[in-house]
């Protein structure tokens, strides 16, 4: 997450990241993936930190990258921070940890990555497959704008979608709970049952490009210098946020059993407790988002009718608004 937060700030300030800058990012972020998981419930003073520091930056014409320039200093800072210090450094941050917790559990191709860090062919494959047993999106939805025939059934337009990635990734492999990059030498990701970026043509992420060079250079980066091991569970969702020991690679430690033992007790007693915490966070934060109507009132402001498709004309029409970060 630090270095993910360090990214995007010599990305959009050109300048390096000071530590103080730093913390209020993770902060941030450390928050917003805790809300995600249901493990706390959000601290909006955090999110108001970042906005406040995005903001004095903007102010001060320190901002090097492209932002829509209808927006006003406001807008540009809540701009920023949806896109890069929000969705950006969650989502590397959460890929990289995916795919280092899949390393440790699997010696053998963390072994061959560490020893091989130019094999970029190997570095994709191992990536595509750590994005397809444990997609970044759980559930994303969609508002048809027609009619769709779905075995002999019409959902007409206006329906409320909900695609599982998870679901998705495991439908079309032979044996997909098990991690094998090398399944990848004899498919394309183009032919199977793999979206880690969303559809093509319909919204899909527009930092594919720049999220593999992250996931490649920070994974080489660190197997350069630590052997990973870990004993704790590996679940999409990953509440447990991956821990890993990290031993320096140079010193040919041996297997760390007693410590992994550890680990493995702990993460055990730690699901117990998270489990009864995100109930009880879980049902909060969903009760809280009935009580605020929070699609009704998005489409009362917006003026538009959800179940009337929207028209080219429609969206020209429709009020500019203030940006709004899908996950925050
Ligand atoms: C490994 C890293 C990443 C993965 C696997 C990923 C995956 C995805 C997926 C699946 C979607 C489409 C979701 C849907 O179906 O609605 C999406 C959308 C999006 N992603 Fe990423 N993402 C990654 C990194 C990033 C980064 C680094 C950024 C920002 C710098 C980013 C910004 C966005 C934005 C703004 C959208 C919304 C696009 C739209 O609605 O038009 N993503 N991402």
């Amino acid at each position: 997450m630090a270095m993910a937060a360090e990214f995007f700030h010599e990305l959009v300030f050109r300048s390096p990241c000071p530590p103080g800058a730093r913390d209020v990012i993770m902060a941030n972020t450390d928050d917003l993936l805790g809300c995600l998981k249901f493990s706390n419930l959000r601290r909006l003073d955090r999110r108001a930190a970042l906005t406040s520091y995005l903001l004095d930056q903007v102010r001060m014409g320190a901002v090097a990258c492209d932002v829509p320039p209808s927006f006003d200093d406001e807008h540009r800072a809540l701009y920023l921070q949806s896109n890069f210090f929000t969705t950006g450094v969650a989502q590397l941050a959460e890929g990289v940890a995916h795919l280092l917790l899949a390393l440790a559990h699997h010696p053998g191709v963390q072994e061959r990555m560490a020893a091989e860090p130019g094999d970029t062919a190997f570095y994709d494959r191992a990536i595509n497959e750590s994005l397809r047993m444990y997609p970044l999106f759980g559930i994303s939805q969609r508002i048809t704008t027609g009619p769709i025939d779905v075995g002999g059934e019409t959902l007409p337009a206006g329906s409320v979608l909900f695609f599982d990635y998870e679901a998705y990734h495991r439908s079309g492999f032979a044996d997909p709970e098990r991690f094998d990059p090398d399944r990848w030498l004899t498919l394309c990701p183009r032919d199977v049952t793999f979206i880690p970026f969303g559809v093509p043509g319909n919204r899909p992420c527009p930092a594919r490009g720049l999220s593999m060079v992250f996931l490649r250079a920070v994974t080489a980066e660190v197997l350069q210098r630590f052997v990973l091991y870990s004993s704790a569970g590996h679940t999409r969702s990953m509440p447990n946020r991956a821990p890993c020991l990290l031993l320096p690679r140079a010193a040919a430690a041996p297997r760390p059993k007693a410590a992994l033992a550890a680990m493995r007790v702990r993460d055990d007693w730690e699901n117990v407790a998270r489990s009864l915490t995100q109930l009880v966070l879980g049902s909060i934060i969903v009760a809280d988002a009935r009580r605020r109507k929070l699609c009704q009132r998005h489409h009362a402001s917006t003026g538009r009718d959800p179940h009337v498709p929207r028209t080219p004309e429609s969206r020209s029409s429709q009020p500019k608004r203030r940006t709004d970060t899908r996950h925050d």
